[in-house]
């Protein structure tokens, strides 16, 4: 059956049974967390947390999956693909468990005549979480699979999460039995290649938190409802039902493994595991993972995404290499998967120009470095080995990275297909130093401590013009391009990262990072011939006070010195910024009028969103005078004030009583910033709102010290401001609920609790304090004689630590009075120890007894380690299954005294 039709007959069982066909996502969503859509599941995220409400409450999707962390096993399994296709049902607190086990057994069993897959019921195996006994029975009713055939496992395989934070819940597996050939018996908890997995149904119904593994995280709670997320692979259904060894061999893979077979001297083979077959079924699953990732959105980089596409794209161009293949084949490979993957993926024939560029690209430049890194390598490795060494040098390794491109990836599989290893952590520290030298340099350039040398003929030609302040897109001329502080005539896009290319404009709107405002974000793109040129502005700062240098990512394209191009500043990110920077004017005015004028300001930063102020000032502020400087800056907002800018001689803004920054060297003419007349007026050269209404809602978040005698106000601005009162309000509302009070009692009510707390623990420690003395008198009764002495030897209440008998130790010793006693305490404590205490009292001493020789009998018992003196030693051992024996040797010890 071929896979289009596998698709397809999954697509049409569910949607008869009333599930919306909804299309798959991107493999890009909008998570910071997550690198690439991994399951079905993550489009509908949103639906499980019951952040929104889902629009239908079944649905059906294949979902483009992209799963690198895997990818050395790509190959040499049978069954491991980076890009794969995940067929899944979902319910949204519809049907739950029977439902999901029903639909998939009627499916997987069906006949094909009839729209199944028609598997051999006998074939199939299930597992299932640990205690889910109701899976259990439901394999049992549902789909008579006997109990032989039903696993259960641990949180590893059967409790699914996305590897971060989000929905959760225990799931249940279904296996199919491939036969011996494969493998050893005993189900998928003996051998994962001959039983393969080939759908999970999740049973969705918790929220986990953060973690470190997928054993290990935390369960934050119950979901709104019962939920499910089922995911089928496709590849693998494809791989039994077309009865081919491998995922690779099936319908849209197996293209590319022959194209590369017709171009190699040696054909694919496939005789198990050779090194050669390996490499055809890296280049048949990297390069449709590569296309559909480019189809998406990204391009080849050197972080993230990027980096994981020139990872797969590298990897295909070096296995071919290793197969013998000389010519480049990147083009051929990507129409290959377009012409497989096509028609469920019509984005990879619409875009295909584009993909294939991509590629091909990236190819050109792997291989030019690759000849010449291949060659260093092959030195180094040689020199390695002449020395009778086994590790290339970190050193080596960051040169071909750093010089050759070579991910540390390649150069760990070209060592180890040359017998050695890497000096990895070499490597990382050569890393981190070259991140802090790049750090470093950006933070010198940032302060202007660049050698101006490579600038000095532009700065010559005159000051960059601003334009920002009347429009946002300029049309510009580039006057000169900088990479790492070097003048170049071109740069293209190839990775560099932003930190080291600069575009100088003769004019721009973009606003250069100064007086606490931080610089616009945007994208510059080129025109006429060059107009693929796109570069992504990511700062822009000043240069000795005249050239803005923009720092960009080049996105695609190339720039050349002299181009003319079209600078854009994201209109959105300026608003943002006018209101921030507006904001902290506001905020200047209104703390004045609050505490007068001693607060001088000592200086500010202001994003989109987001303001800080520093002043001068000793002491906190009170919670009145900080209510009133939020009530003074949101009502001169509401009054809806004008913002008027103007220029003139520093010396009339001064006797206008414009404030300036004490210690700043400003110009002869000055720009000054007035919001509602007397009400705010600064010298200041940023972008503002016009009126000043426009800010929005101002939030004070908090007030702080940064250093002496200066304080630092910070507040949220505009959307951000109804965004995090929004969220406090809903912080608020969690709290009543889980109180069951209204939201005005949630003080009263807390107050409560907590006395009531306090009350609890205070007789807790009084009951606690009682059963000791309790105990303590019980046992002293209990004393027996042992010859002349009077043994008290006890096991005490479970729980109790080395201290506690120590105090209750003393006690008992006490009650004994003067003759000759030895008292011996021993308990079951937490984890698993066993803590222990021995007293001897002057009078047993006498006799020749002694505590810390007494506690070693004990200890012996118990498998423990203790000692101490000749009236008190003490101990800790394990297994508590020694107690008894324990308090046996020492009463046999004593009576031979
Ligand atoms: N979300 C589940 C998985 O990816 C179905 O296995």
């Amino acid at each position: 059956m071929q896979t289009h039709e596998i698709r397809k007959r999954f697509l049409d069982h569910f949607v008869k049974a009333g599930h919306i066909e909804v299309p798959s996502a991107s493999v890009i969503l909008d998570d910071p967390n997550l690198l690439f859509v991994n399951a079905g599941m993550v489009q509908f995220v949103p639906y499980f947390l019951g952040a929104r409400t889902p629009p239908w409450n079944r649905a059906v999707s294949v979902q483009k999956c992209i799963r690198t962390p895997d990818i050395d096993e790509v190959g040499i399994t049978t069954r491991h693909n980076t890009f794969f296709q995940m067929a899944g049902n979902f319910s949204f607190g519809d049907y739950f468990k029977k439902g999901a086990i029903e639909f998939a057994w009627t499916l997987l069993t069906g006949p094909q005549d009839r729209g199944g897959y028609g598997f051999d019921p006998e074939k199939l195996w299930a597992t299932v979480y640990l205690d889910d006994d109701e899976a259990i029975s439901l394999w049992q009713e549902v789909a008579g699979l006997p109990l032989e055939r039903i696993q259960r496992r641990g949180m590893a395989d059967n409790y699914w999460s996305m590897g971060i934070p989000g929905p959760c819940g225990p799931s249940s597996e279904i296996y199919y039995d491939r036969g011996p050939e494969y493998g050893v018996e005993g189900g998928p908890e003996a051998n994962e290649d001959r039983y393969i997995e080939i759908w999970n149904l999740v049973f969705m119904q918790n929220e986990r938190g953060e973690g470190t593994s997928k054993e290990d995280f935390e369960i934050l709670g119950p979901l709104p409802r019962k939920n499910i997320d089922t995911g089928m692979g496709i590849e693998r259904v494809a791989c039994l039902l077309q009865g081919v060894d491998n995922v690779y061999e099936t319908d849209l893979l197996r293209p590319a493994i022959d194209l590369v077979s017709s171009l190699a001297p040696r054909p694919y083979v496939n005789h198990g595991h050779s090194a050669d077959d390996v490499r055809y079924r890296i280049i048949a699953d990297h390069s449709r993972t590569a296309a559909i990732i480019i189809a998406d959105g990204v391009s080849p980089g050197n972080e993230g995404r990027g980096y994981v596409l020139r990872r797969l794209l590298r990897r295909i161009i070096r296995a071919a290499k290793l197969l013998g293949v000389e010519q480049p084949i990147m083009a051929d490979l990507m129409a290959t998967v377009r012409d497989a993957m096509g028609p469920s993926y019509p984005e990879l024939v619409t875009d295909f120009d584009r993909i294939q560029r991509i590629a091909v690209a990236e190819e050109t430049a792997f291989n030019r470095t690759l000849a010449s890194g291949s060659r260093l390598f092959e030195d180094a490795a040689r020199s390695t080995r002449a020395a009778g060494a086994t590790v290339l040098s970190g050193t080596d390794a960051f040169t071909l990275h750093d010089t050759y491109g070579f991910p540390l990836e390649l150069t760990l599989e070209m060592a180890a297909e040359a017998g050695l290893s890497v000096d990895e952590e070499g490597f990382r520290g050569l890393m981190a130093q070259q991140r802090q030298r790049a750090k470093a340099d950006a933070a010198a350039r940032k302060q202007a401590h660049t050698d101006l040398s490579a600038y000095r003929e532009l700065m010559d030609s005159g000051p960059t013009e601003f334009t920002g302040f009347d429009e946002l897109t300029t049309e510009a001329k580039i006057l000169g391009i900088f990479v790492d502080g070097r003048r170049v005539p071109v740069v293209s896009h190839d990775g560099l990262d932003a930190q080291r290319v600069e575009l100088i404009l003769d004019r721009t709107p973009f606003y250069a990072e100064s007086g606490g405002q931080i610089a616009d974000e945007g994208a510059i793109t080129g025109t006429g011939a060059s107009e693929t040129a796109k570069a992504a502005v990511t700062d822009v700062q000043k240069i000795a006070k005249t050239l803005w240098a923009h720092r960009v990512n080049v996105e695609s394209g190339e720039f050349v010195e002299g181009d003319t191009v079209v600078a854009a500043v994201d209109p959105r990110w300026r608003h943002g910024a006018t209101q921030g920077h507006s904001g902290t004017h506001m905020v200047h005015a209104a703390l004045r009028q609050v505490l007068g004028p001693n607060a001088v300001q000592a200086g500010s930063l202001n994003r989109p969103g987001y303001l800080r102020f520093d002043f001068n000032w000793q002491g906190g502020l009170t919670e009145e005078q900080r209510s009133q400087i939020e009530e003074v800056t949101n009502q001169a907002v509401e009054a809806d004030f004008e913002v008027h800018s103007f220029t003139t001689e520093l010396d009339k803004a001064k006797a206008m009583g414009a404030m300036a920054l004490f210690g700043e060297a400003y110009p002869e003419e000055v720009r000054v910033v007035e919001i509602g007349g007397p009400f705010s007026l600064e010298l200041c050269g940023g972008t503002h709102v016009r009126r000043s209404a426009q800010i929005g809602p101002v939030t004070i978040l908090g007030e702080s010290s940064v250093g002496s005698g200066v304080r630092r106000v910070e507040a949220y601005v505009g959307l951000d401001s109804f965004r995090h009162l929004a969220k406090e309000r809903a912080l608020m509302a969690g709290l009543a609920s889980s109180l069951k009070v209204p939201s005005e009692e949630v003080p009263d009510r807390v107050a409560t609790l907590v006395d009531r707390l306090r009350a609890a623990e205070k007789e807790l420690d009084r009951l606690r304090m009682a059963n000791a003395r309790a105990a303590a008198a019980n046992a002293a009764a209990g004393a027996e004689q042992i010859g002349k002495v009077r043994v008290v030897a006890q096991r005490m209440a479970g729980g109790m630590s080395g201290g506690d008998l120590r105090s209750l130790v003393g006690d008992i010793r006490g009650k004994l009075g003067s003759d000759a006693g030895v008292v011996a305490l021993i308990a079951e404590g937490d984890n698993d120890s066993v803590p222990y205490v021995v007293a001897v009292n002057p009078g047993a001493q006498d006799l020749g007894l002694r505590a810390d020789e007494l506690v070693k009998v004990l200890g012996s018992a118990v498998n423990g380690r203790g000692g101490g003196k000749a009236d008190l030693a003490q101990g800790s051992g394990k297994g508590a299954a020694g107690i008894d024996a324990a308090l046996a040797a020492i009463r046999a010890e004593i009576g031979r005294s």
